[in-house]
């Protein structure tokens, strides 16, 4: 069985799918580390100066930039079992809190954009996916990834919402400065994820869509286990 969770950034699919995984014993993939990992070591390697749009990667000038960061892609694994993963780019760990860092999340779209990037990171999605009953979150993982996916789920909730719960995990007040730029960053995010040509953040047409403005998590979860019982019968 496996079971594919999309949504926007912060709809919970992390949460979420951990807690799915844990309680039906499968392992769980939060796919956006992958796309993290290249970036981070992208950043790092200092080929991201200025801000990048997913507009600029697609012109002449990044063709360079392309190219480096689809070999990244190919190095890149995601080493572990059952629920945890660490991101490997050739033989170099990446930590949580590297992966987490705002200037991530400033560059993460421009790099999911190109199409070679994803090609190489969609063979470790599916390598992860083959090893029995698993847990996948990402933006495409019901359309392209594992289109045949038993159980399809795709997370919802307003933007308002996400950005509140972020905000309260990281220990911020609401209508704090860090709430309203964790809002717009979660805003351009969703944008630039919704409008690339390759594998858009969209909800595959047999998704079961969960609006989670008004559920509490647990909820959430035992929606989804309920969703993966009923298809395995
Ligand atoms: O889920 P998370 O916020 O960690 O994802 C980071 C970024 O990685 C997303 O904004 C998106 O650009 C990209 N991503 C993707 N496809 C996936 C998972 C993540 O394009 N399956």
């Amino acid at each position: 069985m496996r079971i594919a969770i999309d949504g926007p950034a912060s709809s919970g699919k992390s949460s979420v799918g951990q807690r799915v995984a844990d309680e039906l014993g499968f392992r769980f993939l939060d796919t956006g580390l992958l796309y993290r990992a290249i970036t981070r070591r992208a950043i790092d390697l200092g080929w991201f100066i200025a801000p990048t749009t997913a507009a600029d990667v697609a012109s002449e000038r990044y063709a360079q930039v392309r190219s480096d960061l689809t070999d990244l892609a190919r190095e890149t694994d995601a080493q572990g079992s059952k629920s945890s993963f660490t991101m490997v780019i050739g033989g170099y760990s990446l930590t949580e809190s590297q992966l987490e860092a705002a200037d991530v999340e400033l560059f993460v779209p421009a790099v999911a954009s190109i199409a070679s990037v994803r090609d190489a990171l969609r063979a470790v999605q599916r390598n992860v996916a083959a090893r029995g009953g698993s847990v996948l979150a990402g933006r495409d993982i019901g359309t392209v990834v594992l289109p045949d996916a038993e159980c399809k789920i795709f997370l919802d909730a307003t933007a308002e919402a996400r950005a509140s719960r972020r905000a309260l995990q990281r220990g911020y007040l609401i209508g704090s400065e860090e709430h309203k730029s964790i809002l717009a960053s979660l805003v351009a995010r969703d944008a630039e994820d919704r409008a690339r040509p390759v594998a858009p953040l969209v909800a595959a047409a047999d998704a079961v869509t969960i609006h989670t403005d008004k559920l509490e998590l647990a909820d959430v979860v035992q929606r989804v286990v309920a969703q993966a019982r009923k298809v395995a019968r």
